[in-house]
């Protein structure tokens, strides 16, 4: 049984990741509805700072070979780990679609930069809840995969205004994971 109140949707949103996924592909349905909702998120000036690219079908696995060969010819040596990229490949057949998230920024922009970014992570948190309405389907936001490599910017078509912010990675689950650690927010928050 889903929890079904905001407060207990909010705290039952859970990362789930791509090792947990069974490689069936997600309804369209299910991606349409949470770019829908990613696009309600606040924005300052109403300027839509998100572009989002959707990667499905034949383009997971050239993409992910792209995150793979950026990983293998972009990490210092004494970094690289083979576990690391046998990851990044082993995720082909596993995840659903992969939505790149791109900040657009015009040249005369009246937000400042700092302002989009926190647009878009509203509407990345839409797009986490959003989820919960579909009982098999679960994602998560990733900064991996090439995501401030130049070389991944060039592979999906970004402009040069146009800055890589990660992916919302989605896969089909049997059952989702809901348990949370999180710490009291008493131990963050002060009164003035
Ligand atoms: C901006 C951002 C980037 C993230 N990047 C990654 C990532 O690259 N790899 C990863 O495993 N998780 C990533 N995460 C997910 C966090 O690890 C996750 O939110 C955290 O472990 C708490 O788990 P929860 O989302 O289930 O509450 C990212 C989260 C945010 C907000």
């Amino acid at each position: 049984m889903q929890p079904n109140n905001i407060n207990e949707i909010i705290s039952a949103r859970r990362s789930i990741y791509p090792r947990e996924f069974t490689g069936t592909v997600l309804d369209e349905h299910v991606i349409s509805t949470l770019l829908h909702n990613a696009n309600q998120a606040p924005n300052h000036h109403s300027n839509y700072p998100w572009r989002f690219v959707v990667i499905t079908g034949d383009k997971l696995a050239e993409w992910l070979q792209k995150a793979a060969e950026i990983y293998r010819t972009e990490t210092l040596p004494e970094k690289f780990r083979q576990e690391k990229l046998d990851k990044i490949t082993g995720n082909i057949g596993r995840i659903s679609h992969a939505i790149a998230i791109v900040m657009h920024r015009d040249e005369n922009a009246k937000t400042v930069e700092t302002e989009d970014i926190c647009a878009i992570a509203c509407g990345v948190q839409n797009m986490y809840l959003s989820l919960h309405q579909f009982e098999h389907a679960g994602g998560y936001w990733s900064t991996g995969l090439g995501t401030y490599s130049p070389a991944m910017k060039s592979y999906l078509g970004l402009e040069d205004g146009e800055k890589l912010m990660g992916y919302f990675i989605l896969g089909h689950v049997d059952v989702k994971r809901t348990e949370g650690h999180k710490k009291d927010f008493r131990k963050f928050t002060r009164y003035l």
